[in-house]
């Protein structure tokens, strides 16, 4: 009774005919690269995929070299692990070397790879926004109905998180965390929707085809059924 049902984010790629918003997919991109990507890959999805975003070769080669998490790789003379530096075809890295390590720096807790995340959740999209936006002190009611509930240190309080208390301390702390290019708000909502919108996208990118080929599908059989109707009426014309 205590876990909520995600609340709609109105994204634009939401229901059978939906599209990317491009500007608001760049906006989540950058949630992700200065939020996100402190803890989360996005192991499905290489650096040159963000010119399907509307950036061009150059702009992608770019952001892959500033990117904040380097590659795990090799030092060649001495053997011993060092990063390098990002190139377009690499996949979106994540910032620990292994399980371990990432264990480690939370709390035991494994933060998962996001590229799928908004399929691998029940309402994903809205889960993400939904999760972001969640965070709070635990209910009172709860703690008297349940008094050993109480919230463990390390964990944080959640009612969209399947067992209300997540280890991920929560990422959107303010409005304005992230600065935009195009003159949007960077509210916390804000900040939450467009980071969901841009992991519906890591997760389906070719979701707008999909959605175009359900609506051409729908025209030719609503128009299939007009044919047969009067080819119908025609056959039995003559008939009493
Ligand atoms: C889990 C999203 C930032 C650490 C998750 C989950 C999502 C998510 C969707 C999965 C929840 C589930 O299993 O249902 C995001 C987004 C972020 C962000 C969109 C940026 C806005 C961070 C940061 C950290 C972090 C910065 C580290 C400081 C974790 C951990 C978990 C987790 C440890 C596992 C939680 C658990 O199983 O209890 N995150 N995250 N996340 N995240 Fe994040």
């Amino acid at each position: 009774e205590f876990h909520l049902h995600p609340k709609d984010a109105h994204l634009p790629s939401a229901g059978l005919v939906g599209k990317f918003d491009r500007q608001q997919l760049q906006r989540g991109l950058k949630v992700y690269q200065e939020v996100c990507a402190a803890c989360h890959s996005l192991k499905f999805v290489s650096f040159r995929d963000f010119e399907q975003l509307g950036y061009s070769e150059g702009q992608v080669k770019a952001l892959a070299q500033a990117w904040p998490i380097e590659q795990p790789s090799v030092n060649p003379d001495t053997g011993e692990a060092a990063t390098r530096k990002n190139i377009p075809s690499d996949r979106v890295p994540s910032p620990y070397p292994n399980e371990v390590a990432a264990r480690a720096a939370n709390n035991n807790a494994l933060p998962p790879d996001l590229s799928l995340m908004t399929k691998a959740r029940h309402d994903g999209a809205n889960y993400v926004a939904s999760l972001l936006t969640g965070y709070q002190n635990q209910p009172a009611e709860l703690l008297r109905k349940f008094p050993d509930a109480k919230t463990p240190t390390g964990l944080h309080y959640n009612p969209y998180f399947a067992n209300l208390n997540i280890a991920m301390p929560p990422p959107l702390t303010s409005d304005g965390q992230v600065t935009y290019d195009d003159g949007t708000q960077p509210t916390k909502q804000q900040m939450a929707n467009d980071v969901a919108a841009f992991l519906t996208w890591t997760a389906e990118p070719n979701l707008e085809s999909r959605h175009g080929a359900g609506l051409a599908t729908v025209i030719f059989l609503a128009i299939f059924v007009f044919l047969t109707i009067g080819a119908y009426r025609n056959v039995w014309r003559g008939v009493k």
